[in-house]
């Protein structure tokens, strides 16, 4: 049983195969937490709720209620009463004050796992999850609140959400709901995050603790280029493979915080949610607000265990579609190689270039509907644009499918340019102040999809087109954030509820869509990787990594990538250069070997590249086929990192039963005076004879992951090789 209640101590114990979390409920009903970390075998103390001790809890004695509250370690705080700590739940009553205490009422424990309404969550059988659901009740407002845990023995991960059901007669305003809290003492933590920028997403960040609040938050309404819905707290010298880490990630893809705060006592609260600036949520009578999920994983092995659990949790438990085992097309999408400027020919004549080379899928991208030659008109007027795609668009793709090729095609369904005859049409579908010009970016507005016949009609738009021809994928994109937060559609009362109702309408539309048409591969995109979260595998097994294409930045952005996301989830593709964001030249072969970390594809005028890339395209579109089983399935280990200031990058690969590795090792910058590299690999058996693909040595698996593999030394910048073990 991964749950079991102690009545005695009044705790509750949650067990997975390697990790222990425990919670505890005093005397007066407060719902404490005791320990998270290795797995504990008998314990169900509750001493470390530290009742026993000064201040004392208020039944003992109450004129220290406020001291008690400011230093109990809660599993979910509440504002308004004392804890002056970060709080996770703000509700204002009718009389216009914040004020909610919870406490325990009673208790619920299931197999399997409750469905969240309306958001992305994990999911497992009755055999792979347990839920507890943990009832509190605020008496003064009539409000109920419900923790949920669900336990997910085999992976280590402990998911958490938050119910909140007003089951009286006041009107209720939530001014702030976040979904999970951990308090625990300080082990000298270092906090890390995934920060950065449009084009270098996902850099990883790690810098020591210090007094009050350090936190990563997105208010743009996507979880945002440049913060993460991550946080990790490690001990000091994590590697990947030594320290504690503890991390949560959030399964939402708007506004979030992810926030570790230190206190005078040397208490760490780490708090996770929905961000409150431009939220509220009116509660009526009888109404349920359901808070996103989170996902906890414990490590005491570092850094690499936290990233293979997330990474096979994420591929059994969260991504729904089809093809997350399955083989993906190699695509060539036709962004970078055309920008707005093409036709019906150019697009048949990168076809049947790409066909030459085994290439398997073509993507138009922006610019085939409506008067869009540029980005500046047409979002919203989802027609085909029949002077470039001259015979109609069954045409174009039944052409491209005689060719051979499988097609895909490029949408962006939540916005609106005031140049459309959409915005002509509805001015008031756009997301907008009134009275106030709304702020555009890329020339474009946000369409308010709180309004239902927004997302019917934006949803309509799609739906026409693929049911007009036979397209396989789907390009979903997003971009610009949501400024000018209003909405002609809500109630005045209600305008805090835009941001998070915008991000429910998303999802149902996109929950729509891959129920309309189950084998459509959808491929989630905001201008680069503005919107790489969890919230939005549940919808799409791949997300666009990054408008960088250019493989030396590809190195931090897919090393913080992969950090938490399987690789088989990231949109990886090989372009021309000099790059046409940094201006680098690199090797064709580099990039194809970073690509090949990824979903991999083409994005290039394959027509025009040099004999000498093109060349390279048949052979690497084999070593795709070839190695992307293991990389979908297997363990991922990160052996060096460029970013941490090493003049490379190393990363493995190594399927699940020992019986092969795939290493990829690329040369940053040449170092003068060099010695050969020592690179420990993982993953391997240990007494099995491991045979270098290629060459007539072998070695034996512990030699592999103890003593090292010899990476020769070369000169040359921006240099890789591929390795590829095969146990004999
Ligand atoms: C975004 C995407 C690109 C491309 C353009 C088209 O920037 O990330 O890949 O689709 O939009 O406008």
């Amino acid at each position: 049983m991964a749950i079991q209640y102690n009545k005695e101590q009044n705790v509750f114990r949650l067990d997975t195969k390697g990790t222990t979390y425990m919670i505890g409920v005093t005397k007066e009903g407060y719902i404490g937490h005791i320990y998270y970390g290795k797995r504990l075998q008998k314990a169900y103390g509750n001493y470390l709720l530290r009742t026993e001790e000064p201040p004392f809890t208020p039944a003992v004695r109450k004129r220290e209620k406020s001291a008690f509250l400011d230093c109990f370690p809660t599993e979910y705080p509440t504002g308004g009463i004392g804890d002056y700590r970060e709080s996770c739940l703000d509700v204002r009553d009718e009389s216009g004050s914040i004020g909610c205490e919870l406490f325990f009422q009673d208790y619920k424990i299931q197999k399997g796992k409750p469905r969240l309404v309306g958001l992305p969550a994990s999911f497992g059988t009755e055999e792979e999850v347990e839920t507890l659901e943990i009832l509190c009740k605020d008496a003064v407002l009539d409000l109920q609140v419900t923790i949920s845990y669900s336990v997910f023995e085999a992976n280590d991960i402990i998911t958490r959400n938050i119910k909140i059901e007003n089951t009286g007669k006041q009107k209720l305003r939530l001014e702030k709901v976040y979904s999970a809290c951990i308090d625990m003492d300080n082990r000298n933590f270092e906090m890390m995050t995934l920060t950065g920028s449009w084009a270098r997403e996902r850099h990883i960040q790690r810098g020591s603790l210090h007094y009050g609040k350090q936190l990563v938050s997105s208010i743009k309404g996507a979880s945002s280029h440049q913060e993460h819905p991550f946080l990790a707290l490690v001990t000091g010298n994590t590697t990947q493979e030594t320290g504690e880490v503890f991390a949560m990630h959030f399964v939402y893809s708007g506004n979030f915080i992810a926030q570790a705060e230190l206190s005078q006592f040397d208490q760490v609260r780490m708090v996770m949610g929905i961000h409150e600036r431009d939220f509220c949520w009116n509660l009526g009578q009888g109404e349920i607000f359901q808070a996103p999920e989170v996902v906890m994983t414990y490590s005491m092995q570092g850094l690499g265990t936290m990233t293979r659990n997330f990474h096979d949790f994420y591929r059994n438990h969260l991504i729904r579609s089809q093809y997350k085992y399955k083989k993906r097309p190699v695509l060539i999408n036709n962004w970078e190689a055309t920008y707005f400027d093409f036709n019906s020919e150019k697009l048949l004549d990168i076809a049947r270039e790409a066909k030459k080379d085994g290439i398997e899928m073509l993507v138009m991208d922006d610019g085939w509907f409506g008067k869009r030659n540029w980005d500046d008109s047409s979002l919203g007027d989802w027609t085909v644009n029949e002077e470039k795609i001259t015979s109609g668009l069954p045409d174009l793709v039944e052409k491209v499918k005689e060719i051979g090729l499988d097609f895909g095609i490029w949408f962006e369904p939540e916005m609106i340019s005031p140049d459309s005859n959409l915005y002509r049409s509805h001015k008031d579908w756009a997301i907008q102040i009134p009275g106030r010009e709304a702020t555009q970016s890329r020339e474009q507005y946000v369409l308010d999809l709180s309004r239902p016949e927004v997302r019917e009609y934006a949803y309509q738009c799609i739906a026409s087109i693929l049911h007009s021809a036979p397209i396989s994928y789907v390009k979903w994109d997003m971009n610009r954030q949501l400024s000018d937060v209003g909405s002609t559609y809500l109630d005045k009362e209600s305008q805090g509820e835009l941001m998070h109702r915008y991000m429910l309408g998303v999802y149902e539309m996109q929950e729509r869509l891959i129920t309309e048409f189950p084998d459509l591969l959808l491929e989630n995109c905001a201008g680069g990787g503005a919107r790489f979260d969890p919230g939005m595998l549940y919808y799409s097994p791949q997300i666009w990594c990054s408008d960088n294409t250019d493989a030396i930045e590809r190195l931090r952005i897919q090393e913080g990538t992969a950090m938490l996301y399987p690789l088989s989830t990231m949109g990886a593709h090989i372009s021309d250069c000099p790059n046409h964001i940094v201006g680098r030249t690199t090797e064709f072969a580099t990039r194809g070997h970073v690509a090949l970390a990824g979903t991999f594809g083409y994005e290039l005028d394959i027509t025009k590249i040099s004999a000498q890339d093109r060349e390279q395209i048949k052979g690497q579109v084999e070593l795709c086929h070839k190695y992307q089983e293991l990389i979908q399935k297997g363990d991922y280990y990160r052996i060096a990192s460029w970013d941490s200031y090493k003049p490379f990058d190393a990363w493995e690969v190594a399927a699940k039963d020992g019986s092969e590795v795939l290493l990829t090792y690329v040369q940053v910058l040449a170092v003068p005076n060099a010695h050969s590299t020592v690179l420990r690999l993982h993953g391997l058996d240990a007494l099995a004879e491991y045979s270098l693909e290629g060459t007539e040595i072998s070695y034996l698996g512990e030699e592999l992951m103890n003593c090292g593999f010899l990476i020769p030394a070369q000169p040359g910048d921006f240099k890789s090789s591929l390795y590829h073990f095969i146990r004999k």
